[in-house]
């Protein structure tokens, strides 16, 4: 699957960047990935919960909110409620995860948990049950167009051989870098879901770097 972030679009012209990464159904965007931020958790600000229900009433795209934000206990159902179809929350963040994974499956999304690339995983594989999906990050959250950190695949692997093995049922998304050049890494060792920013909008032809990559992460 394939997410691109609108953090790297037209912030002026978002219903027509999610129109830009909507192909023929299988061939666009599978998500489209919004990053929620609130200048406290990162150091930087973008966007909130009113124009995630304007986007919503814009596109068909599934959107899969990032939030990195402080007390996403707080803050992260009224997305769900809204109508996203996944609400990833930072581990580091929030104060009761597991409870509000619950909440947010109860509100009606999927449930998703988000580690920065210094967070280990081991301390909360035993939680990983409660969730729809796991966001690597492979960048320090908060900004665009930054390298890929190789080191993160590490999670990814151990995250990929719990659900190979049967003993854990979660998607595994990746966030941070992901490009031309690094997409293959991240596929071998185990990503389902490929968010990128730069490398969709910053193309010439965003639907056509959205195919790029997808077929560069089965191959
Ligand atoms: C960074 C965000 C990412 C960002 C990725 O904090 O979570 O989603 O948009 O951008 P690229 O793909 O340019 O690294
Ligand atoms: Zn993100």
């Amino acid at each position: 699957m394939i997410a691109p972030s609108i953090l790297s679009a037209d912030f002026a012209h978002l219903a027509d960047e999610a129109d830009a990464v909507t192909g023929e159904p299988g061939l666009g965007a599978d998500w489209l990935h919004v990053d929620v931020m609130d200048a406290h958790f990162v150091p930087n600000l973008t966007i909130g919960l009113p124009v995630v229900e304007s986007l919503l009433k814009a596109t068909a795209i599934p959107l899969d909110c990032h939030l990195m934000i402080d007390d996403p206990d707080r803050w992260a159902p009224a997305y769900a409620e809204a109508g996203a179809h996944n609400v990833t929350v930072h581990v580091e963040a929030a104060a009761d995860p597991v409870r509000l994974a619950k909440n947010l499956r109860a509100a009606g999304s999927l449930a998703g948990l988000s580690v920065k690339p210094d967070t280990p995983l081991e301390p909360h594989l035993e939680t990983l049950k409660h969730y729809d999906t796991l966001l690597v990050m492979s960048v320090e959250p908060g900004f665009g167009g930054q390298s890929f950190i190789p080191r993160v695949l590490d999670k990814v692997r151990t995250a990929r051989r719990l659900v190979e093995t049967g003993h854990l049922k979660v998607l595994v998304e990746i966030d941070g870098g992901i490009n031309a050049d690094t997409v293959e890494a991240a596929a071998e060792a185990g990503v389902d879901c490929f968010v990128a920013g730069s490398a969709v909008y910053g193309a010439d032809d965003p639907l056509r770097a959205v195919q790029a990559l997808r077929e560069q992460a089965v191959t």
